[in-house]
């Protein structure tokens, strides 16, 4: 089959991570007897440059006519880059947001797993690893307090600023519905994360999860307030199956998430709409102090392009090779500096993704 796919390789390291994840896929298309067709868009501080806005309505179009975006990472250093001189609305990060809204990407999958491998990566102690662990968080993407009305202005001779967390009906079913239809197909557990103590929009986002809970009989759903999430993901994280939230406790709950698993350079995302659309990209960030330096990881790319093709092509055994092809690498022993630990073999980001080809 023929596909058409977006690159966005961004700023700092996400020009190499794409490379590779790239390459990767022209492997596997290879492989597998497809043909990828590629469209370069920009989005963030190269887009900034080129055009004066992080994100064109140029990049929108193309997007849409693309069946899945793969995209690098966005930002750069906010104390030295001239980016951030600029007014928040033509920062990097507001290209990004935009890009999710207009989209319509409201659900951000984020799985946290932990490879057997990197045991010694993981900051937990051995006893609370256990048999490891296997999560994914459930992210909302396109509301709450990322896309409220937000202003700054001058109180009583004060400078008050105004940010405001919104969240209908609607917007919280759809979001739930992915998380049981996830959970359906991995432990059957959903934990649904919110500050009902405290938050009227948490309150709401109980009562819809509840009632969404009634037609997946076959699941249980637990809540859970944020602070005593935030502290069980250190304390068990083997408890978790699908994490569901909203947007701002899923950012700093994905974060969280992804460092008990030893190293954020491993984790894919997925951020999908209503269709089988979606935007895949890694976990982390630009990482501007290492860009262009060989260090990056590029396995979380390479697997957010993994679960492009199982999520927007469907094309699961495909990505079923990729995710082994990965593993296989671990198992021989390469790491990338940020996983390496001693005994290992450590190597450059485009011999990862050398490495990782030859597997397939
Ligand atoms: C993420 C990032 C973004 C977010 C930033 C870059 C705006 O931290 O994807 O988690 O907060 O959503
Ligand atoms: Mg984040």
């Amino acid at each position: 089959m023929e596909y058409k796919i977006g690159l966005i390789r961004g700023d700092g390291i996400g020009p190499e991570i794409i490379e590779e994840a790239k390459k990767v896929l022209d492997t596997t298309a290879d492989k597998y007897g497809h043909v990828f067709h590629y469209s370069d868009m920009l989005l963030g501080g190269v887009s900034i440059d080129a055009t004066g806005l992080p994100l064109t309505d140029e990049t929108i179009a193309e997007a849409k006519t693309c069946d899945a975006v793969l995209m690098g990472s966005i930002g750069g250093d906010a104390a030295t880059s001239p980016w951030y001189r600029l007014e928040p609305s033509k920062r990097p990060e507001a290209g990004l947001l935009k890009i999710r809204s207009a989209l319509g990407l409201f659900a951000n999958l984020r799985p946290a797993y932990l490879y057997n491998e990197l045991r010694k990566a993981c900051p937990l102690r051995d006893e609370i690893i256990g048999d490891g662990f296997d999560m994914v968080i459930v992210r909302e993407l396109t509301g709450g307090l990322y896309f409220g009305k937000r202003y700054t202005e001058e109180v009583d001779g004060k400078l008050t600023a105004v940010d405001t967390l919104t969240y209908n009906e609607d917007e919280i079913r759809r979001i739930a519905r992915r998380a049981f239809e996830i959970a359906g197909k991995r432990r059957k557990k959903v934990t649904s994360v919110d500050k009902a103590n405290v938050l009227d929009s948490s309150r709401l986002w109980r009562k819809i999860t509840a009632e969404v809970a009634a037609d997946y009989p076959e699941i249980e759903l637990e809540n859970m307030l944020v602070d005593n999430c935030a502290m069980q993901l250190v304390r068990d994280p083997a408890q978790f199956d699908v994490i569901l939230t909203e947007n701002m406790f899923g950012d700093i709950l994905s974060d969280e998430a992804s460092m008990v698993t030893g190293s954020i350079g491993m984790l894919s995302s997925a951020s999908l709409n209503e269709t089988s659309f979606g935007l895949y990209e890694p976990s982390h960030g630009s990482a501007p102090d290492i860009a262009g330096q060989g260090k990056a990881n590029p396995i979380a790319t390479i697997l957010s392009a993994a679960m492009m093709l199982r999520y927007s092509l469907d094309l699961d055994q495909e990505a079923d090779a990729i995710e082994g092809a990965v593993q296989k690498a671990l198992t021989d022993g390469y790491r990338t500096p940020d996983i390496y630990t001693e005994g290992t073999k450590l190597v450059s980001t485009s011999e990862m993704g050398n490495c990782i080809c030859g597997n397939l």
